[in-house]
């Protein structure tokens, strides 16, 4: 079975076929990032115009390089939230006009579970349940257990800033551009941590803060300047080594009381190199992690996701909404 996945819930343009849930065909991205890196953060108005102008090429794109003709598809996936609901509402009509004309189910995919499925790309094996799922991208980080296809129980997050939001806003202080994750991995590469920076454990619960941490590298690059006592690169690789160091902690001492069986990755920062590492390193249970280009938006973990849902869920929902959970 072939599911055209299609994902414009914030600034990439995406379109994929996926067979059977696993196997790509095609996955085709179309990035903003240059039109937003010079405002320093996406511009939710930019982002909806670029998904109007990109949409058609990049479906077609898709189709193209997967060989297929809407013959040979048997639903349209698409992400209705959370994310830009300017962006959302391109991607969700696009989608909708598509089925109706082609006579296709429609499957309306949450994004972060989306991500989720990223982790069922090109695997021989499927991951095994009950997993932990970790989820951090620019706008969550959440932990999740999974006990099967769609039974999600939300167990953490963050209360304030995302850990990708914190990467944003940390090379934004340090003077390294958007997106910021990439930047700070690059720069932290380049040095050692000269700083230990504050973590916040919040003991006894499964969340996460990552708010003070800006708050003390704000602080201790106002002081670097009149002091001029760390290069950039070490700063980047302290305010690194403090974000990962939380997150495995956290999400190791989770999967060891809930008993899970693996731990799985999601979202952009899980192509952090440094979390990557460190996670498989600790972890007491085998970590399934998406390859890099398969952690950061992209469509084939909705159509995967997408063609999960077809198999298990109920109805499908196809309401864009800017805020839709998980649980
Ligand atoms: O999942 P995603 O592509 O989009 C959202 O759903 O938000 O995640 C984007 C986030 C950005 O905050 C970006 O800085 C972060 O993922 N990110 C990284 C890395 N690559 C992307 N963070 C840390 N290290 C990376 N290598
Ligand atoms: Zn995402």
């Amino acid at each position: 079975m072939k599911v055209l996945g299609i994902e414009t819930s914030c600034d990439e343009t995406a379109a994929s076929v996926v067979e059977d849930g696993d196997c790509i065909l095609s996955n085709v991205v179309a990035s903003q990032v240059d039109i937003h890196s010079r405002y320093g953060g996406i511009v939710p108005e930019v982002a909806s115009r670029q998904h109007l102008l990109s949409i058609v090429p990049i479906v077609r794109q898709a189709m193209d390089q997967a060989g297929v003709t809407h013959r040979d598809l048997s639903a349209v996936a698409v992400t209705v939230g959370p994310g830009l609901i300017g962006s959302l509402l391109v991607g969700a009509n696009f989608a909708k006009g598509l089925a109706a004309s082609w006579g296709l189910r429609l499957i309306g995919v949450n994004h972060l579970e989306a991500h989720i499925y990223a982790n069922w790309l090109e695997r021989e094996v499927s991951p095994e349940f009950p997993a932990l799922c970790l989820i951090v991208s620019g706008g969550h980080t959440d932990l999740v257990l999974m006990a099967g296809h769609g039974h999600y129980r939300l167990l953490g997050r963050t209360r304030d800033d995302a850990a990708g939001e914190a990467f944003d806003k940390a090379a934004r202080i340090l003077g390294l551009g958007y997106p910021g994750g990439p930047a700070i991995q690059q720069a932290a590469s380049e040095g050692n941590p000269a700083v230990v920076l504050p973590r916040a454990w919040l003991k006894g619960t499964n969340d996460f803060s990552f708010s003070g941490l800006k708050t003390a590298l704000f602080h201790l690059i106002r002081k670097t300047k009149h002091d001029s006592g760390f290069a950039t690169q070490d700063v980047a690789a302290a305010f690194q080594e403090a974000v990962v160091d939380v997150l495995v902690s956290k999400t190791v001492e989770a999967a060891i009381r809930n008993g899970v069986s693996r731990i799985l990755l999601a979202g952009g920062v899980a192509s952090n190199q440094l979390l990557r590492s460190r996670m498989l390193k600790a972890s007491p249970v085998p970590v399934v992690i998406p390859e890099p280009a398969l952690c950061t938006d992209n469509a084939a973990m909705v159509a995967s996701c997408g063609h999960y849902r077809f198999c298990y869920a109920a109805g499908p929902n196809l309401d864009v909404s800017a805020s839709l959970s998980l649980t």
